[in-house]
């Protein structure tokens, strides 16, 4: 059975945090699709050029220890506003979101894009500053010197880069669920997401 879970939103929204829990809690598999563009623009940075890295993209690139930077977070968004980029990662992505067994993916154009026949589609976003103040920790906490301002700054960029570009930019699908995490606990998040997927699965069990 294919069944498609797909999360988009900015970045720091809770995105990552919420796919993971799902995919543990319905034994879905999970990609977050941003290590794909982290890859392709890491490669970029080291001088390749940035359709040729997508295209020889391997999966042992997405395990690469430094793809959290904030440089390879806006090398990222550079990289994911040229079409041949994007185009270079859509059939691995759209296998994986109809891959047996059910799969979850978080991105910015999931819902849009590369599966607009998801099951679910959430779109989950919270406050500027609440996301700054998450991914500063998160930073910080894996050892990144950087400071609240440099990471809203970088948030902000991406952000409107996203927003702006011409090709899948970053945007509710029409009949995606809003999940504002701004004042919510993971824990409040993650139930919400999950009871959207348990009613989405329920009305699909065979009457009787
Ligand atoms: O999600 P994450 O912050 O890791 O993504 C890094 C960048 O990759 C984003 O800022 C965005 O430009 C790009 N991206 C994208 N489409 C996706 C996932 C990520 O354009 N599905």
């Amino acid at each position: 059975m294919a069944f498609t879970i797909a999360i988009d939103g900015p970045a720091a929204a809770g995105k990552g945090t919420i796919g993971r829990a799902l995919a543990a809690r319905f034994g879905f598999a999970h990609l977050d699709t941003g290590l794909l563009y982290r890859a392709t623009g890491r490669r970029m940075l080291g001088g390749m050029d940035a359709v040729a890295a997508a295209r020889a993209l391997r999966a042992e690139d997405l395990d690469a220890e430094d793809l959290r930077s904030p440089e390879v977070a806006l090398a990222a968004s550079r990289v994911a506003a040229i079409p041949e980029v994007r185009q270079a990662l859509l059939d691995f992505q759209r296998a994986f979101a109809r891959r047996a067994g059910g799969a979850v993916l978080d991105g910015r154009d999931i819902g849009t894009v590369i599966c607009p026949e998801a099951e679910v589609k959430l779109f989950v976003t919270a406050s500027d500053a609440e996301r700054a103040r998450r991914r500063h920790l998160e930073l910080l906490r894996a050892g990144h010197a950087v400071t609240l301002q440099e990471v809203a700054e970088d948030l902000r960029q991406r952000d409107a880069r996203d927003s702006a570009r011409a090709t899948a930019p970053l945007r509710p699908a029409p009949d995606a669920l809003l999940l504002d995490t701004s004042a919510m606990t993971i824990d409040e998040a993650v139930a919400a997401a999950a009871a959207e997927v348990s009613r989405v699965l329920a009305a699909r069990q065979p009457a009787g």
